[in-house]
């Protein structure tokens, strides 16, 4: 079949056919493998949830045990990984270093046995384990400290919170930040999974199409997203800037980071779990004054672009968690690699099930039989 319309940023057309995730943007509904979004935040743990995206069940419980166990394991990156990402620019975003790291991986493992179900899970364990570590790892180098090694009595998410602030973290912050991840994880058909689908369609290694969706997530339309609304929340400063911040953006169409999505065109249920896990963080560590600006934003877009669909994505409350964690902020789109990476991996699998390598078509509008000119004779 010819598909001859174009569809800028194939809006609207299916790439692949996926059971891993489903998102009703007009209902808000998103769901894992079938199981709501809701629940799944309320019930499971981030390395459950990863485990049912990628294999496609839960997990029965010796089998999250031994998951767990494996994962908890595998935490420590290679000491020639460690030593490469001391060579990194400190200045560099985290997000360079994560691809470059990610994609550094691959070259100790460098044997594809892509149809074998234990280098499928090794390739899992070995990236669900080393991607936090790697993003840890740099954030204390960057600032001259050595890494903090991984500990064994910690659990994913706790584990992650202490390599980064090299303390133990309070459980409550710990339950929250793996809920965030649970949040994160997978959400169908966006600019990194297709990126990471595309990769394994290749048949390259998983630390290739993992450094690709890495890549592809940096950017501020997709999950750079978080970083720019802290920075919008910082730049309005109060809660009567807000109105007057809002009417100056429309009139100069600047879109507000953290606001609307391609398929959800009602608030993103995601948003709402955050919104009430921020509120969960304030009530335990002290208000936060951006809260209030977020949720007047909310209100004055609602009022004013609400018809248009645009409500707050996952990236707009996310931010605000992070930050209340003292988490820096260029490291919050490396956070949602942590996640994403599950989604990923799940999608990678997938692909490889029934695998056709992408190559679209294209439209050509340029000239043709151009002659060539000369170099002396070019303007
Ligand atoms: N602020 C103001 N107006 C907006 C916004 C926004 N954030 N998003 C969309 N609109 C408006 C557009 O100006 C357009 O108006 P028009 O019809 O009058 O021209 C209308 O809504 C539709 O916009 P599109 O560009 O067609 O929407 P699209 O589906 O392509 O965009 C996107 C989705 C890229 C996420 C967009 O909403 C945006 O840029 N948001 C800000 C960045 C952001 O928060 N990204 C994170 C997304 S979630 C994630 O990746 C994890």
């Amino acid at each position: 079949m010819m598909v001859c319309e174009f569809k800028p940023g194939l809006e609207g057309i299916p790439a692949a056919q996926s059971s891993i995730s489903n998102v009703d943007g007009q209902n808000g509904i998103l769901e894992y493998r079938g199981i709501r979004i809701e629940e799944l935040a309320e019930k499971s743990t981030f390395l459950e949830t990863a485990y049912l995206l990628i294999w496609g069940e839960l997990p029965n419980k010796e089998e999250l045990e031994a998951f767990e166990h494996e994962v908890h394991s595998h935490r420590r990156i290679k000491y020639r990984i460690r030593d490469m990402m001391k060579c990194f620019p400190e200045s560099g975003h985290p997000m360079d270093a994560l691809q470059a790291s990610a994609a550094a991986l691959g070259l100790f493992y460098s044997r594809r046995d892509l149809h074998n179900p234990i280098y499928i899970r090794d390739a899992v364990v070995r990236l669900l384990a080393n991607i936090p570590t790697m993003v840890a790892a740099f954030q204390l180098m960057r600032k001259g400290n050595d890494p903090v090694r991984p500990c064994d009595d910690l659990d994913y998410s706790a584990n992650f919170l202490y390599m980064l602030n090299e303390k133990e973290p309070d459980p409550l912050l710990a339950r929250i930040f793996d809920v965030c991840l649970i949040l994160q994880a997978e959400h169908t058909m966006n600019a990194s999974t297709f990126s990471a689908r595309v990769t394994a369609s290749t048949l390259t290694d998983p630390y290739a199409v993992v450094a690709s969706a890495v890549g592809t997530l940096g950017g501020p339309l997709h999950g750079g997203a978080n970083e720019e609304v802290i920075q919008m929340l910082e730049e309005i400063g109060s809660v009567e800037n807000v109105r007057p911040y809002i009417d100056d953006s429309l009139q100069r169409n600047v879109r507000f980071m953290g606001f609307g999505h391609r398929v959800y065109k009602v608030k993103d249920p995601r948003a709402t779990i955050l919104q009430s896990l921020v509120e969960q963080l304030f009530a335990k560590f002290g208000h936060d004054k951006y809260y209030d600006i977020a949720q007047e934003m909310e209100r004055v877009i609602e009022e004013k672009l609400g018809h248009k669909g645009i409500y707050p994505n996952v990236d707009f409350y996310s931010g605000l968690v992070y930050r209340k964690m003292g988490i820096p902020t260029d490291l919050f789109t490396p956070i949602f690699a942590i996640s994403r990476v599950a989604g990923w991996l799940a999608h990678w699998k997938e692909q490889l099930e029934e695998n056709r390598i992408f190559r679209p078509t294209q439209i050509y509008n340029g000239r043709h039989d151009h002659p060539y000119t000369p170099i002396e004779q070019r303007a």
